[in-house]
């Protein structure tokens, strides 16, 4: 009986499958290698100290899919596989709908012809309506001004419409805060391609000398220093919480729909701190305007998660920085060096 994880290359598909197999989970992988490498999946073999069944292959590719389910026992899917980032999904929308939508309907109709109805899906934060600058609950206002987050709603509307037309679907769309942070080895992490977009990756290159200076966007949010606040979770935490969705989904039926996040706000200078203060690294940075589409909190109430999953995040800023600064710091160039192992 395996797991089946789609995008398990990559950032926090890496980071469960390491979970999946700590907690004895036999697990069945594969991702398209379109924003990842083999390499992260070697380095969760050698931590775990036992292997995975990995393929290469793209979720919309039925005939694929359909080869798996029908060689491997497979009892539950969890649904990584997708294309994350904004600016991208605002020049080129469709081949956001096409990868995240049509995959995660290929996906949907191949689990039902293999008769496997159990399903963990990343959705995100970024569903939410961005003028709401309270805690955030799972029933608080849906407002996605970007394809993709309009990318993850539309899936997470499709696997409600499907849950409702079969009631032996058992399905979890988790919608995920910020994820920073690596496992505690240091041997695998958050690679992004090019400059990264988000903070933490940010941060990092610039402590290790990637980059030689962070701008802040902007210093006149509403908040306790004028800068924006998000609720930044560990990514192992968050892995954590993929294993837990999958075991009270046992018990659950229907879809349902869970927050994972810390609930405590954190803001940009404070994340600027903690690294330095974590890491004894000092981050050069300045204030520039602010980035259109940002708003000023984001935090989640994740008091659901812990009623209905049984979980709740443990690491605190401190262990994130850490953990991200101990990769950054073995893997400068990330999955690109790999003379290390
Ligand atoms: P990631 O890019 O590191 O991982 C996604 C993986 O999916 C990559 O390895 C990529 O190669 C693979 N992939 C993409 N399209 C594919 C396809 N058609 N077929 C097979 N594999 C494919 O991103 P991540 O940060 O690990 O995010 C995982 C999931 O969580 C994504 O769906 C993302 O939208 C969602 N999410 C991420 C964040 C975040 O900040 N990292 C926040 C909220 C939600
Ligand atoms: C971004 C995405 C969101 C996605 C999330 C994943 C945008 C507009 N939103 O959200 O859809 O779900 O990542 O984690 O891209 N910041 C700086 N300087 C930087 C980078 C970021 O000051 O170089 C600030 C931002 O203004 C924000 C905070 O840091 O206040 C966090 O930014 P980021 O890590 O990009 O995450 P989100 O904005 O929450």
């Amino acid at each position: 009986m395996s797991i089946l994880v789609t995008g398990a290359a990559g950032y926090i598909g890496s980071h469960t499958c390491l979970e999946l197999l700590n907690a004895g989970f036999d697990v069945v992988a594969f991702d398209n290698f379109s924003n990842s490498k083999m390499e992260s999946l070697i380095r969760v073999e050698k931590l775990a100290a036992r292997s995975l069944v990995f393929k290469q292959g793209d979720v919309r590719d039925r005939a694929f899919l359909q080869d798996l389910f029908s060689k491997h026992n497979i009892t539950a899917v969890i649904h990584f596989a997708g294309h994350k980032a904004v600016g991208e999904s605002i020049r080129t929308p469709l081949t956001y709908y096409d990868n995240n939508v049509s995959g995660s309907i290929a996906l949907a109709e191949v689990m039902s012809e293999f008769s496997v109805k159990r399903l963990v899906f990343s959705s995100s934060a970024t569903v939410y309506d961005a003028q709401n600058n309270l805690q955030i609950r799972e029933d608080s206002l849906l407002r996605p001004i970007n394809p993709y987050g309009r990318s993850k709603l539309m899936i997470e509307q499709i696997y409600q419409d499907l849950a409702a037309s079969d009631t032996q679907w058992k399905i979890a769309t988790l919608r995920y805060f910020n994820p920073v942070g690596a496992h505690e080895s240091g041997m695998i992490g958050e690679d992004p391609n090019g400059i990264p977009n988000n903070l933490m990756p940010y941060i990092s290159q610039v402590a290790v000398g990637r980059l030689s200076e962070l701008s802040v966007f902007g210093s006149d949010y509403p908040t306790i220093d004028g800068t924006g606040v998000r609720d930044y979770i560990h990514v192992v935490d968050l892995a954590l919480g993929h294993l837990a969705a999958l075991q009270a989904l046992k018990s659950c039926s229907g879809l349902i729909t869970v927050n994972l996040g810390t609930g405590k706000g954190c803001s940009v200078l404070e994340l600027i701190r903690a690294f330095e203060h974590a890491t004894g690294r000092v981050i050069p940075y300045h204030i520039v305007e602010r980035r259109p589409g940002d708003l000023a909190t984001c935090y989640a109430d994740p008091s659901l998660a812990e009623s209905l999953l049984g979980w709740r995040a443990k690491f605190d800023i401190n262990t994130m920085c850490q953990d991200a600064w101990r990769w950054q710091s073995k893997n400068p160039q990330g999955y690109g060096n790999v003379s290390n192992y």
